[in-house]
C-alpha cells in the first residue's frame, strides 16, 4: 500500500479527519498525522488525551475482505506497533491484549480505534511517545519512560506505517491465520477479569484461552465453562 500522509499541527481527531474523507471518496492509503488532538476519541466512546509529543494518526483502507473480517485489522495493527516497539526498545517485554493493545513492561502504550463505514475502513492508532497520559482500568507508559532516547515521532510513525503495510498485504492475501498466530505467540496469557460494555459494567473473571478465528477472546470462567468475547474491557 502507498502511503499519502498529510501532516496537521493540531486537529479534532484524525480519525474523524479520515472518515470525512473516506465519505467523499479518498483512495485507501491516505493518513492524517497530527501533532496534536483535541477531541481524541478512544474505544468505547472514551476520550484519548492527546497532548504534543505523543503519535497520532489514521489510516483509510478500502479493505478487499468482507465487512464482517474487517476486526481483524485491528489484530493486525497490533502485530504492527508490537513489531516497531520491539525494534525501538530491545529489551523490553511486549505482550498483546486482547483486543488491541499493546502492553511495554506490563503497561499500555498505545490505542487503536476501528471506524468503518460503506466501502471505508479508517484504524487510528495513538502510541505513547513522550509522554504517558492516564487512562481508566489500566497503567500506561511510553516510549520515553521505558528508556527510549532521541526519538522522533515521525520515525516512529514511519515503522509503524512500515510493519502496518507488511501485514496488511499479509491479511489480504492469507487470510487471518498469519496474524492470529503472530498475535497468539506475544498475546498476555493468564488469568482475565473483563468488563463487557453497557451500563451494568458486568465483569466475567477466568483464563485466557485463545483468540479465535473471529477475533473473539476465548476464555475459561471459573465454573469451567469457555465464553466467547466479542467486545469488552480485559484487565489482568
Ligand atoms: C483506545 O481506547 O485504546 C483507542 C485509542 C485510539 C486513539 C487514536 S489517536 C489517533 C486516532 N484519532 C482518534 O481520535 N483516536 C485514534
Amino acid at each position: 500500500m502507498r502511503f499519502d500522509i498529510f501532516q496537521l499541527n493540531e486537529t479534532g481527531s484524525t480519525n474523524d479527519d479520515v472518515k470525512k474523507a473516506a465519505e467523499a471518496g479518498v483512495a485507501e492509503g491516505m493518513v492524517v498525522w497530527a501533532l496534536s488532538q483535541k477531541s481524541g476519541k478512544g474505544r468505547l466512546g472514551r476520550a484519548w488525551e492527546s497532548p504534543q509529543g505523543n503519535l497520532y494518526f489514521s489510516v483509510l483502507l478500502r479493505p478487499p475482505r468482507p465487512k464482517r473480517a474487517w476486526g481483524h485489522y485491528s489484530f493486525a495493527a497490533g502485530v504492527a506497533i508490537a513489531e516497531t516497539v520491539g525494534a525501538i526498545l530491545p529489551d523490553a517485554k511486549i505482550e498483546l491484549k486482547w483486543p488491541n493493545d499493546v502492553l511495554v513492561n506490563g503497561k499500555k502504550i498505545c490505542g487503536i480505534l476501528l471506524e468503518g463505514g460503506e466501502g471505508w475502513l479508517v484504524i487510528g492508532m495513538g502510541i505513547n511517545v513522550a509522554s504517558t497520559p492516564k487512562t481508566p482500568l489500566y497503567p500506561t507508559t511510553s516510549l520515553a519512560a521505558e528508556g527510549a532516547t532521541a526519538l522522533a515521532v515521525e520515525g516512529v510513525l514511519n515503522g509503524v506505517l512500515d510493519r502496518w503495510g507488511a501485514w496488511y498485504e499479509k491479511l489480504n492475501k492469507e487470510g487471518f491465520e498469519p496474524v492470529r498466530a503472530e498475535w497468539l505467540k506475544r498475546a498476555r496469557r493468564g488469568v482475565v477479569r473483563v468488563r463487557l460494555p453497557g451500563s451494568g459494567q458486568e465483569e466475567l473473571a477466568g483464563a485466557f484461552v485463545d483468540l479465535d478465528e473471529e477475533g473473539n477472546l476465548v476464555m475459561r470462567l471459573e465454573d469451567g465453562t469457555e465464553r466467547r468475547i466479542a467486545a469488552g474491557d480485559v484487565i489482568f
